[in-house]
């Protein structure tokens, strides 16, 4: 988890610095998590449930954004859709978030 998990945060950072606006917002993304996430996912990506993906082990997080935000966007299996309740950017926000952990 180490130093592979902390590059995504240090890249984010170089991004936000220069000024990209598409960059995900960690905080944001840490509230959406807390919010609309951790009831299934767990406090700090560890989720007590084996079907469901672990953030903090890196579980699914081996895809493109792109396609993780279609995941929360639209839903799968048991995951609810979130598209209506957060928008884009705040999804993007929150795969920082995971990306993260
Ligand atoms: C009701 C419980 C529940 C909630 C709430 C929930 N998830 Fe999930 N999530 C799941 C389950 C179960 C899966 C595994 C789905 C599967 O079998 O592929 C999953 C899968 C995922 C995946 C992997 C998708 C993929 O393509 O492999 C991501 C990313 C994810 N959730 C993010 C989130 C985020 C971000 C939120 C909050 C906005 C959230 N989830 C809220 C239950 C939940």
């Amino acid at each position: 988890m180490g130093a592979q998990m902390k590059l995504p945060a240090v890249m984010l950072y170089a991004l936000l610095s220069t000024g990209l606006a598409h960059a995900g917002d960690m905080q944001s993304g840490r509230e959406t998590y807390e919010l609309h996430c951790s009831i299934c996912h767990g406090d700090n990506g560890v989720s007590v449930d084996m079907t469901i993906p672990s953030f903090a082990n890196g579980d699914r997080l081996f895809q493109m954004d792109q396609d993780l935000l279609r995941s929360i966007r639209e839903g799968k299996e048991l995951m609810p859709a979130f598209r209506g309740l957060l928008s884009d950017q705040e999804i993007r926000d929150v795969i920082t978030y995971l990306r993260s952990l």
